[in-house]
């Protein structure tokens, strides 16, 4: 029985203490949110996970499992602090990397003797160097030796995964440390890799998670190819998933994922066929659909101009939280998500971050309001929209001056938030002339962009995330053709939830799928077993149907975004009468083309016409 500290509460701290207190060790996990420790200790876990709660509860009955908010009641006299707490994107796309850097300090001011203090959360390699640095600085009189342990556990199977792992990996300078790592999972039998450095057991989980997303991407592309020759996307990943080789898992065509991070009605300068207008992001991000020329306006760092620059992604995602309105000097000010990055005079820092001794760069060129625009006499919509203009105005090449952070307020937000992805620069200028940064999803893009910082382009991993970036439209582009546009149309969408039996909501695909669907004049309505009351809150302007069956009736189109098992049992030709349309966009491939089409719908899967 060894003593271990667990640092965060989360998803992967508590199933690991959970765990290793079932293992037979006697286990405190400490967590800086209150609220979350007071409900463990009344033994509530505050998320679902398959049985978790009957897990912590069974080990804090027999004292096995504590929790506090205290690195005191923990780390005293512990042989192991894990530290599990989260690592959100951060600067340019890197993990945020502070919460760890808190909780590798607490654990220094609380050490007193040796410790083998074990990294769980998912960082980039060289993580481990800070983390010993930050130990031997707050705390010289006692020694800790740093191991990486990356985690790989699913949420749904956690405990499972925990318990029955493919592999546990560890790595560390101090081959003893590693060592003494790898007998917590001995109980396991499960293959232990054991590393000679710390940085390759942390480029296992990091290249890892790369290579699931290349899969993905992979299939993907695939897929796109199997339409234009009439190719079954399922049957080929079937076909090549049973050669030992590929195997089967990873390789399901259909919606990929989303990026982040400003709110929509920020503006943005944008540029196509010389002609230049002040947009709203969440404007540029629905015209960006059907035309991909467009250029905004974005700001070099090395000579502090601006220039025009093609925007390579247009994403959007939803959000919940706290949204942080930065005002500066000058009276501009911008709204975005606390994570969300700004290129400051000392480098790349993120919202929350930002203090009154940040300055900004602010492009004084740059329209105030719309109203500056319309007297500059530009044209305000680029697609469809007037077309009158233009002067060329003299935004490109201009100067930036840098202005002073003065105020962040905070504000609750429930909608979508956007972001783009502009070649070369990494930035764009936004509202009255601030710049920022690009924000792109988390683990491929913080692979790239160490990769990038130690001077090496990764053009696969771009690629990758290319590809699972355009994916989620597909749905729309497959919409619009079958419908003849999408204005005024009914569209059921069949599914909410971002996987079946969950109504977690976190990165699904409904949610951008609707926004778009609305902002292009349709009718949205969904159906879900299980998501509908947590959607209700963030999309109150979707209509809510009982059952499939309420869904289909009138619309012209129905789309499966979420693949649960009843809408594989459906009666197919009593949900085909009663719509207006019989069109089924199956972004989940669940049912067969021949007999949908047999029964006399326009079926679209997604790789499989
Ligand atoms: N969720 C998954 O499926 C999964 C799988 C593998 C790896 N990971 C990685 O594991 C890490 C944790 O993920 P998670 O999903 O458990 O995150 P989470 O957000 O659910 O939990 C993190 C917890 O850490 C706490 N915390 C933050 N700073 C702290 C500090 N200084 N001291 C003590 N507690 C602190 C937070 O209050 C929170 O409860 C991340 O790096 C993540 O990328 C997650």
């Amino acid at each position: 029985m060894s003593k271990v500290a667990v640092i965060g509460a989360g998803y992967v701290g508590l199933t690991t203490a959970a765990c290793l207190a079932d293992l037979g060790n006697d286990v405190t996990v400490v967590d800086i949110d209150r609220e979350k420790i007071a409900q463990l200790q009344k033994g509530h876990v505050p998320f679902y996970e398959p049985g978790l709660t009957e897990l912590v509860q069974r080990n804090a009955e027999s004292r096995r499992l504590r929790f506090t908010t205290s690195y005191r009641d923990a780390v005293p006299g512990a042989e192991y602090a894990i530290i599990a707490v989260s690592t959100p994107e951060g600067e340019g796309g890197e993990a945020d990397l502070s919460y760890v850097e808190a909780a590798a300090g607490s654990i220094a001011d609380c050490m007193d003797g040796p410790l083998v203090v074990v990294n769980k959360s998912t960082v980039p390699p060289l993580t481990g160097d800070m983390v010993s640095r930050v130990l031997r600085q707050r705390n010289s009189k006692h020694e800790a030796h740093v191991v990486s342990n990356p985690e790989f556990l699913r949420e749904g199977s956690a405990i499972q995964d925990f318990m029955h792992p493919d592999r546990v990996v560890v790595g560390s300078h101090d081959r003893a440390a590693a060592e003494k790592v790898a007998k917590l999972y001995e109980p396991l039998e499960a293959p232990i890799l054991i590393t000679p450095n710390i940085y390759t057991a942390e480029m296992v989980k990091y290249a890892s998670n790369a290579f699931l997303a290349a899969r993905i991407s992979f299939i993907n592309e695939i897929a796109r190819i199997c339409e234009r020759v009439d190719a079954d996307a399922m049957l080929v990943a079937e076909g090549m998933g049973m050669d030992k080789r590929i195997g089967p898992s990873y390789l399901d065509a259909g919606i990929g994922y989303g990026g982040s991070c400003l709110v929509g009605r920020e503006t943005v300068i944008v540029r196509r066929e010389g002609r230049t207008a002040v947009l709203p992001l969440e404007q540029v991000f629905d015209e960006f659909q059907t035309d991909r020329a467009y250029e905004v306006l974005a700001w070099w760092r090395e000579t502090e101009t601006v220039e025009f620059l093609p925007v390579t992604v247009a994403t959007m995602r939803p959000f919940e939280g706290n949204i942080l309105e930065i005002s500066t000097e000058k009276g501009r000010r911008l709204e975005c998500t606390p994570d969300h990055p700004f290129a400051t005079l000392t480098g790349v820092k993120l919202a929350r971050d930002l203090t009154a001794d940040d300055w900004l760069p602010l492009d004084e060129e740059a329209p105030l309001a719309e109203m500056a625009v319309r007297e500059r006499n530009e044209v305000v919509s680029l697609a469809g929209g007037p077309t009158t203009v233009a002067t060329p105005p003299p935004y490109a090449g201009a100067k930036t001056s840098w202005v002073r952070v003065l105020d962040i307020k905070r504000r609750p937000f429930s909608g979508a938030v956007y972001s783009l992805e502009v070649a070369g620069a990494h930035t764009f200028v936004t509202t009255g002339g601030l710049v920022t940064h690009n924000c792109f999803p988390k683990d491929v893009k913080a692979l790239a962009a160490l990769a990038e910082r130690f001077d090496y382009h990764p053009e696969l991993l771009h690629a990758v995330m290319d590809i699972n970036r355009d994916q989620r439209m597909l749905v729309i582009d497959k919409l619009r053709d079958c419908l003849d546009g999408l204005s005024e149309k009914v569209i059921g969408l069949l599914g909410l939830a971002f996987k079946p039996n969950t109504d977690d909501l976190r990165e699904a695909p409904s949610l951008d799928i609707a926004r778009v669907l609305i902002a292009a004049g349709a009718h949205v309505r969904a159906y879900d077993p299980a998501a509908m009351e947590r959607t209700q809150a963030i999309l109150p302007e979707l209509e809510y149907a009982k059952d499939a069956y309420e869904l289909a009736a009138g619309a012209d189109a129905l789309v499966v975004v979420t693949e649960w098992n009843e809408f594989k049992h459906l009666d197919m030709a009593r949900l085909k009468t009663s719509m207006r349309k019989p069109v089924v966009i199956d972004g989940r491939n669940i049912y067969v083309p021949a007999t949908m089409r047999e029964l006399g719908f326009t079926y679209r899967g997604i790789g499989r016409e």
